[in-house]
């Protein structure tokens, strides 16, 4: 066994261990503790946690084999069969999709399943602001406009109540994002979807087995996206996936994918050729995948009650609110987010608690920012093609839409999130992050003195 589970079992030290009581004794007085320790950290004090969180990626060595037996098989392209076919079948099972064609990475599946979907230069795609940059590109990289949705604050992801309003004629699809592994409240999304006759495409690159009224993500509209890149909890250095139930969409995939070749080796006897690119998954890739798939589910379990677990004790905490998840739905956690209220903190900027919170030994970040006044979009509007492709009109009322976005706002400015191997921690490690927490709000005022 490799770098799995190995992480070394973390020494705390003796003022430290004093602290190792009950979540709700550790809220009762830092008066209890060593001047030190109840110090925060960045005021000198001493970390609630000493580092030694799990690391990510991490393998088994009984995974070797299989991965030298690809090397020395002389296949490493996709190509028939093999691993990326196995795993292929094996992912739709898992999610209980009838098909899953597996790409290069998820960037590119969602090249595929725009492509498929029909969204061709100068359409307009619905999409949720609150995500990584990459949803965003895959929709430009067709010439077509991503025209941002807002942000419900509570969930983190599409309101689906402010699509109507950025409807158009030209609107072809609608993309939500899963994002942190949080399933949209796709029904509404996808009445709204049918009534108006467009695309549901979902990105779920954040989302594998998480669960919408008793469905899996993936499962949602006319076809998803997955990520396997390194970060994520199936990873594979890169990949990608997509997934859904038509029989006919799924062939379209594959031959888009397989630079526009769709040959007789995949579906029935057709032979067709269309647009495409080389989008295809390598052995290499699918064999680690393929490794994976039980630890995946373990791993899920685990992430959702220590989620629980953690949200339990934050929420408790005046001024942190963990996400509203849709009814009858699990998440599972690509990050833990919660949303900071400086008000009950002395007016401690967010930004000013995460240093403080990384100083306690609690890695967190603030994730995305409004990443549509970046310059990307402005890079769009002001090109040829899309100048060519819209009316200037049409480009300047897009550009100003973006100040509408005042739940994505909202979220972007207030967001602080833990990422998905601390939720693999024991319960001992889980438990210093709200203390972490809970002794910043307590010494709050002095952290925003000392802050300026
Ligand atoms: C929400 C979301 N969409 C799309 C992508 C793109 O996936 P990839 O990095 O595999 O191309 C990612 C990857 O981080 C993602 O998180």
């Amino acid at each position: 066994m490799k770098n799995f589970f190995t992480r070394r079992k973390f020494v705390r030290k003796a003022a430290t261990t004093s602290v190792a009581m009950s979540w709700l004794s550790s809220r009762q007085a830092p008066t209890a503790l060593g001047a030190e320790t109840a110090k925060p950290a960045q005021l000198g004090g001493t970390p609630v946690h000493q580092g030694g969180w799990p690391s990510w990626p991490n393998w088994l060595e009984v995974w070797e084999p299989a991965v030298i037996n690809v090397l020395r098989s002389g296949k490493w392209f996709r190509g028939r069969g093999g691993h990326v076919a196995e795993f292929e079948t094996a992912y739709a099972k898992l999610l209980g999709a009838k098909r899953c064609l597996a790409t290069a990475s998820g960037t590119t599946a969602l090249q595929v399943s725009l492509h498929v979907m029909d969204v061709d230069a100068g359409d307009e795609v619905i999409v949720s602001p609150y995500t990584f940059i990459a949803t965003y590109n895959a929709i430009l990289n067709c010439k077509a406009l991503p025209v941002f949705a807002d942000t419900d604050p509570a969930t983190f992801t599409l309101d689906p109540t402010s699509i109507e309003s950025r409807i158009t004629e030209r609107t072809r699809a609608v993309l939500p994002v899963h994002i942190y592994g949080m399933p949209c409240d796709m029904d509404p999304i996808n009445g709204i979807a049918r009534q108006h006759d467009f695309a549901v495409i979902e990105d779920a690159c954040q989302a594998w087995l998480a669960e919408y009224k008793g469905r899996k993500c993936g499962t949602l509209g006319d076809l998803a996206c997955f990520s396997f890149q390194n970060s994520k909890h199936l990873p594979a250095g890169e990949g990608g996936a997509v997934t859904g139930d038509s029989d006919e969409l799924l062939d379209r995939c594959h031959a888009f994918h397989n630079v526009g070749v769709a040959t007789g080796n995949f579906r029935g006897e057709r032979q067709f050729f269309t647009r495409g690119c080389n989008y295809r998954m390598q052995q290499f890739q699918a064999v680690i995948l393929m490794q994976q798939i039980d630890k995946l589910v373990r791993e899920t379990a685990r992430r959702r009650e220590n989620a629980d677990y953690l949200g339990a004790q934050l929420k408790q905490i005046p001024g942190i609110q963990p996400a509203r998840l849709p009814e009858n739905s699990r998440a599972v956690w690509h990050l833990y987010p919660i949303r900071y209220d400086a008000e009950h903190f002395s007016g401690l900027a967010r930004d000013q608690f995460l240093q403080a919170l990384n100083a306690e030994g609690i890695p967190c970040s603030s994730v995305y920012h409004e990443q549509y006044f970046d310059g990307l979009l402005d890079e769009a509007i002001h090109s040829r093609g899309f100048k060519r492709l819209f009316s200037a009109q049409r480009l300047k009322a897009y550009r100003e839409s973006f100040q509408d976005l005042k739940g994505n706002r909202q979220v972007c400015a207030t967001t602080v999130a833990f990422g998905q191997n601390l939720l693999l921690a024991d319960r001992e490690d889980l438990d210093r992050i709200a203390e972490a927490v809970q002794k910043i709000q307590t010494h709050s005022g002095a952290l925003a003195k000392a802050a300026g």
